[in-house]
């Protein structure tokens, strides 16, 4: 999940210096130090690079920007014109900054941190090219889809691609686990679940294990529900990260006996902190520590979060790592 961004004044500062989000994101110096920061700040025992899931838009030719207060805004991608403008053979001279922002912080990061990257998974990614930056409801995308099925079949056979080198590009530069970031993935139809999020991600997941057979992927599909069972079986991830509509006893009994889980505080309560954070992290611990498992949040650290309580959060996992 996201750990480094605005809650954090370190990032705050490096990020009005910054042109814009994008050019951090292109700035090796400066998107290795913001990986670095809440590590140095709260010593998690693995660093998330400092990246977007937009890049790949970006890098295949859609203008990309970020608005302040409003999020990402896109030119979007409307019909078979529009996907036949996207270059894929751009994708990697473009991505090469962040391939070198990865080998600065593998550099840095003490040997027993682990390096995390990742992308977005090819359906919550073609949400932001169709829809042109956030959406509600997601009916541009999900029209577009069913009524243009072969296009979009197109679009997503151009994510699948230049995804997959994506990551093996963060693989070769020191990455050494992955996740795909499916947060849409809840809004696809069921009936479209297969083709829209477990075949392109499994194609992913089959084209960078052929490369890469022993670097981790973990998926985070958010939203599933009863689906996230089809899913890991589907994909072939080797673990899921947790959304928190499921309790830990929940996921403790369904999930971590066939995957690995990660998850689920809910950030609410890291922005709240005190007793009731305590309580939900000790419950996620007590649940879960039992198998194979990694204390997480259940998404990103919202921006009204107070360090402190990050700080507190990480004490209470490191207290119950070390009994
Ligand atoms: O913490 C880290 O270092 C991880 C880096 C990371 C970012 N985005 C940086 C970022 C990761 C893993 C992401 C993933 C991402 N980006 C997702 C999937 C995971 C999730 O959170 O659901 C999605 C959907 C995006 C797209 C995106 N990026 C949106 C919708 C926004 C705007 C929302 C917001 O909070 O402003 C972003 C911007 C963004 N990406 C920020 C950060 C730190 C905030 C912008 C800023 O603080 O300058």
């Amino acid at each position: 999940m996201r750990q480094a961004g605005r809650y954090l004044p370190e990032y705050r500062e490096i990020r009005a210096e910054a042109s814009g989000f994008l050019d951090l994101c292109y700035t090796p110096e400066r998107a290795a130090n913001v990986t670095l920061q809440p590590i140095r700040r709260f010593h998690a025992d693995a660093a998330i690079l400092f990246s977007d899931i937009l890049v790949i838009p970006d890098a295949l030719g859609q203008k990309v920007s970020f608005i302040e207060g409003e999020g990402p805004v896109l030119n979007p991608v409307r019909n078979g014109a529009d996907v036949a403008m996207l270059d894929p053979s751009r994708t990697l001279g473009h991505l090469a900054p962040v391939f070198e922002t990865v080998q600065r912080v593998r550099t840095e990061l003490p040997d027993e941190v682990a390096l995390i990257g990742f992308c977005g998974a090819p359906w919550t990614v073609a949400s932001y090219m169709i829809e042109g930056g956030s959406s509600r409801d997601f009916s541009i995308i999900k029209s577009w889809a069913v009524r243009e099925r072969r296009c979009f079949e197109t679009l997503m056979g151009i994510l699948v691609e230049s995804t997959a080198a994506y990551l093996l590009g963060q693989v070769e530069a020191g990455a050494q686990a992955l996740q795909i970031f499916d947060t849409w993935a809840g809004n696809v139809p069921a009936r479209d679940f297969d083709e829209w999020v477990i075949s392109p991600t499994a194609r992913i997941v089959a084209s960078v294990k052929m490369q890469a057979p022993d670097i981790p992927i973990i998926g985070f599909a958010r939203g599933v529900g009863d689906r996230l069972e089809s899913y890991i079986r589907g994909t072939g991830v080797d673990a899921v990260g947790l959304d928190s509509s499921m309790t830990a006893a929940e996921a403790a009994q369904k999930i971590q006996p066939i995957c690995p889980v990660q998850g689920n505080l809910d950030p609410a309560y890291l922005m709240v902190g005190g007793d009731e954070m305590e309580r939900a992290a000790n419950e996620i611990l007590d649940e879960l520590s039992g198998g194979p498992f990694v204390f997480n949040l259940a998404h990103g650290v919202h921006k009204d979060t107070p360090v402190e309580n990050v700080e507190r959060l990480a004490e209470i996992v490191r207290s119950r790592q070390a009994s």
